[in-house]
């Protein structure tokens, strides 16, 4: 295990660590941090930061990034990206999921409290364990599948009608604060796919050169897998990138019904 060493103003308790805002802080406010380090054995706890807003970037990122250079190296958090693309940042802000880097400080009221995505496993600190939300990715087969051969030497084409049906789905970026919200998929993600999971599969769904809809459909024409959504909503109402995952639940549902018909 690494040791770092902590700087003067910090202080360490049986509570966990307090680290103080330098001398002369302008602007200070204070977020509770969730620390967790399974090598040391010892049970979760929240440190405390003050942080300078005057010498701070504007977003909850600048401050956790702030707070790992200057007062906590061990800090550990995912970060790629800094502009809501990669969705590596993705945390639970003032019991909010959503993305550190395009959430504002300013927007958030009171001491800000920050833990991990809610009701997945933690490997450290605010990183939470993915191994089997990319396992259900996997297993929809994100990709295009076709059985016609490809047009030699061309690409497959799509009208920009076709291609309009997957604005709002192509957009999301697996960042899991939708799936990691959604209650459904708290007490049953072992065989529910989730908010997330389910629009990527919508996304080939509804992609006009993909080949096996069929095959898709059967897949997800399960009791778990698609139908523990009780259109409760929380996902739509959490996606950092605005999409709304329960409407392609609801679309999948909708093309089930149509093939029975
Ligand atoms: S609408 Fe469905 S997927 Fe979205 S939060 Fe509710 S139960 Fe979960
Ligand atoms: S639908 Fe939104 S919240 Fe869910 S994984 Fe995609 S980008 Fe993230
Ligand atoms: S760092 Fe990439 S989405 Fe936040």
């Amino acid at each position: 295990m690494v040791e770092f060493r902590l700087p003067r103003n910090s202080v360490v308790s049986k509570k966990g660590r307090a680290h103080r805002a330098p001398e002369g802080a302008g602007s200070v406010r204070t977020f509770r941090v969730y620390r967790y380090d399974p090598d040391s054995g010892q049970n979760p706890r929240y440190d405390s930061f003050e942080i300078d807003l005057d010498d701070c970037g504007p977003m909850v990122l600048d401050a956790l990034i702030k707070m790992k250079s200057e007062q906590d190296a061990s800090l550990t958090f995912r970060r790629s990206c800094r502009e809501g693309i990669c969705g590596s940042c993705s945390m639970n802000m003032n019991g909010r999921n959503g993305l550190a880097c395009t959430t504002a400080i300013e927007d958030l009221k009171g001491e800000i409290r920050i833990t991990p995505l809610p009701h997945m496993d933690v490997i450290k600190d605010l990183v939470p364990d993915f191994t089997h939300f990319y396992a259900q990715y996997a297993s929809i087969e994100p990709w295009l599948k076709t059985k016609t051969p490809d047009p030699a030497g061309k690409e497959r084409l799509q009208s920009p009608e076709d291609r309009a049906k997957l604005d709002g789905l192509y957009e999301c970026i697996l960042c899991a604060c939708c799936s990691a919200g959604c209650p459904s998929y708290w007490w049953n993600s072992d065989k529910f796919l989730g908010p997330a999971i389910l629009l990527q599969a919508y996304r080939w769904l509804a992609d006009s050169r993909d080949e096996m809809t069929g095959e898709r459909l059967d897949e997800l024409e399960d009791p778990f897998r698609l139908y523990r959504c009780h259109t409760i909503m929380n996902c739509a109402n959490v996606c950092p990138k605005g999409l709304n995952p329960a409407k392609a639940i609801a679309e999948t549902k909708k093309m089930l019904l149509e093939r029975a018909l």
